[in-house]
């Protein structure tokens, strides 16, 4: 896997916004996987500017949800589909019918999620995942010792998930959902790239582990390993803990300007 280090998250976004801007140019229709959370704001951020300066069209772009809380009300604010409305399809002037996502309110939940696996493939597969990673190095929602074969379905979010995320409820960690639709590591693997940013000294650990630790359920993120075209942007506090970041830092400083992610 290629493991980009820069200054700050907001470098990190720019870099993968304009991997993303690329696709595009190469790809007008790409099917674009986005992930929530805090640390692809930047991301997305940078690349409706990259937009709205003309640099690229997205007129045609197409965008697809990683996971989805279980049980929310339709509409909440922070159920997932609401959080990609309102941070990526909407600011790139895209409309719902380019989006897709896994229905988290579905009465049949299984179902649910064999047909989001289906409709992925329907879409011709997704051409660029952006991951973020849990402090545990879960990916989605595949939590530590989740399949590394597994596909899109129902997850228990752990203790530390739920505490992590009840910024997003007010504090309120009875808020947070215990369960989350996920596409499945296997699911994740499929994507044509995968570019996985994480931000700041908390994901320190998390981020060795997946680079330079061994391939191993207990961290979902070192599945990456195991995937041709992975990218790693972490900026220098999350890179802290690399024995390689020295030879990171020479081999993208050393790559060709065409290569690009
Ligand atoms: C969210 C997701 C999660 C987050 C991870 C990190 O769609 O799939 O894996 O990426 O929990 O969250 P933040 O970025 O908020 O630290």
């Amino acid at each position: 896997m290629e493991v980009v280090i820069v200054p700050d998250a907001k470098a990190g976004g720019a870099v993968i916004a304009e991997a993303m801007a690329g696709l595009l140019r190469r790809k007008p229709d790409a099917l674009l996987g986005v992930a929530t959370g805090s640390t692809p704001l930047p991301v997305y951020q940078a690349l409706v500017a990259t937009v709205r300066a003309g640099a690229v069209d997205a007129g045609r772009a197409r965008i697809c949800q990683l996971d989805e809380y279980v049980g929310l009300p339709a509409g909440h604010p922070e159920s997932y589909r609401s959080v990609v409305l309102r941070e990526v399809v909407e600011p790139l002037g895209l409309t719902e019918a380019s989006f897709m996502g896994p229905d988290g309110s579905a009465d049949d939940v299984p179902a649910a999620c064999q047909e989001y696996d289906r409709a992925l493939a329907a879409a011709g597969g997704v051409d660029l995942q952006l991951l973020g990673i849990g402090t545990d190095g879960h990916i989605g929602f595949n939590e530590p010792c989740s399949s590394l074969a597994s596909r899109t379905r129902i997850k228990t979010l752990t203790e530390q998930t739920r505490v992590d995320n009840a910024r997003f409820f007010d504090g309120d960690i009875d808020q947070v959902p215990h369960h989350v639709i996920t596409q499945g590591i296997g699911t994740i693997l499929e994507a044509r790239h995968v570019v996985l940013l994480a931000t700041g000294e908390g994901k320190a650990e998390a981020v060795a582990q997946t680079v330079e630790g061994p391939v191993a359920a207990v961290v979902p993120a070192s599945a990456l390993q195991l995937h041709p075209h992975a990218t790693v942007v972490v900026d220098e506090a999350a890179a802290s803990r690399l024995k390689l970041a020295d030879y990171f830092r020479h081999t993208f400083a050393s790559k060709p300007a065409w290569q690009g992610l």
